[in-house]
């Protein structure tokens, strides 16, 4: 029998109504339209405004939308995976959550989280149950409401981030299309310039967390972007070599949106030409585990079976990563 791979057989985005423009922005913090777009390439991001709202409010239009598209029920799913760095709560994971709210009465899930990257970790976690037999319908959903933990008196965190979620079903293929490779890294050292410092283990919630403001995203902007640069390019390169790509033979790469000159940098290093790199970063901003599989939604009716796509992302932890994948239909 030929391999087995995951291909990806449906895809789906949701992205919250409100828009938190520029403009906006510089009503609530020192900053400005001309610096935001010349800095990052971010216009605008789409919040979840409205109480009692969490990250799983965005993943179940995701998800409905994406079980139309593909024509099945919820009760055919049997493992959701929710790359997520904003879960709805502590726990129960955002996965069971998110299952119960679409009805996947027959699936088992949990939450993965490797902040921007996690949509690549979810992608190749999920893929191995596909290669191996065990499941034939995989869910992974990619989302988070990062304005939950968003400064909005921070001006170099509060600019680049917005809400969104995406989702992809994953199913066997046995004619070479789906998910072919993929590298992935971590680097625990870099936690101290990316991080969240109260609200685990480590410092619990007090009364003197919230009045310090630690239950918000920090960020070294700087130094992040140095790793993100170098490491984001050097993973796309490597598994182009050990894939035997050449520019040519790419028809797309998924970049995660943290900055379009984090983008530029690695498509640069690719060979490619702008027009084979998926960016909407001037519309969502950085929507952490949601950009890659948005990037996917908005693209796919530009996408072909048998395109070679190349992901790559770099995020907190230090995650990052690539997947090289043949569209599969
Ligand atoms: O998604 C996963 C990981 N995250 C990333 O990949 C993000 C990586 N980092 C970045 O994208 C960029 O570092 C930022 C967009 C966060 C910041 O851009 P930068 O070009 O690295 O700016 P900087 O931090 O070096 O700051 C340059 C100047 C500073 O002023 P001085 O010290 O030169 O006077 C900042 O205070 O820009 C100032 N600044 C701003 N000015 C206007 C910082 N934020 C703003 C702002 N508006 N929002």
């Amino acid at each position: 029998m030929s391999k087995i791979h995951a291909a990806i057989t449906a895809v789906n985005g949701y992205v919250p109504e409100y828009v938190l423009t520029n403009k906006e922005l510089e009503q609530m913090v020192d900053t400005n339209d001309e610096w935001i777009v010349s800095r990052t390439g971010i216009k605008e991001r789409h919040i979840l405004k409205g109480e009692g709202l969490a990250t799983s409010d965005m993943a179940v239009p995701a998800v409905k939308g994406l079980l139309e598209k593909r024509g099945i029920g919820a009760e055919e799913i049997e493992l959701v995976i929710f790359c997520t760095t904003t879960p709805d709560m502590p726990f129960p994971a955002t996965a069971n959550i998110l299952s119960d709210k679409i009805g996947a009465v027959n699936a088992w899930g949990f939450d993965l989280q490797a902040a921007c990257s996690g949509f690549l970790y979810g992608l190749t976690t999920g893929a191995q149950f596909i290669e191996s037999g065990r499941h034939k319908k995989v869910l992974v959903v990619g989302g988070d409401k990062m304005s939950s933990i968003i400064d909005y008196q921070d001006r170099a965190t509060c600019i680049i981030f917005g809400d969104g979620c995406g989702a992809v079903l994953l199913e066997p293929n046995t004619e070479g299309f789906g998910i072919i490779d993929s590298v992935l890294h971590s680097d625990g050292s870099g936690r101290e310039h990316l991080h969240m410092k109260a609200g685990g283990s480590l410092m619990p919630a007090s009364h003197q967390t919230v009045d310090n403001r630690l239950h918000y995203a920090y960020q070294e902007g700087k130094t992040v972007f140095k790793f993100a640069v170098s490491n984001m390019a050097d993973v796309a390169a490597e598994i182009m070599q050990r894939n035997e790509l050449t520019a040519d033979d790419i028809a797309w790469l998924v970049p995660h949106q943290a900055n379009k000159r984090i983008i530029d940098a690695t498509a640069h290093r690719m060979g490619l030409a702008d027009e084979k790199v998926m960016v909407n970063i001037q519309r969502y901003g950085n929507t952490t585990s949601g950009t890659i599989p948005l990037c996917l939604w908005e693209w796919e009716s530009q996408l072909k079976k048998g395109d070679k796509l190349i992901l790559a992302a770099f995020g907190g932890g230090f995650t990052w990563g690539a997947t090289y994948l043949k569209w599969a239909y």
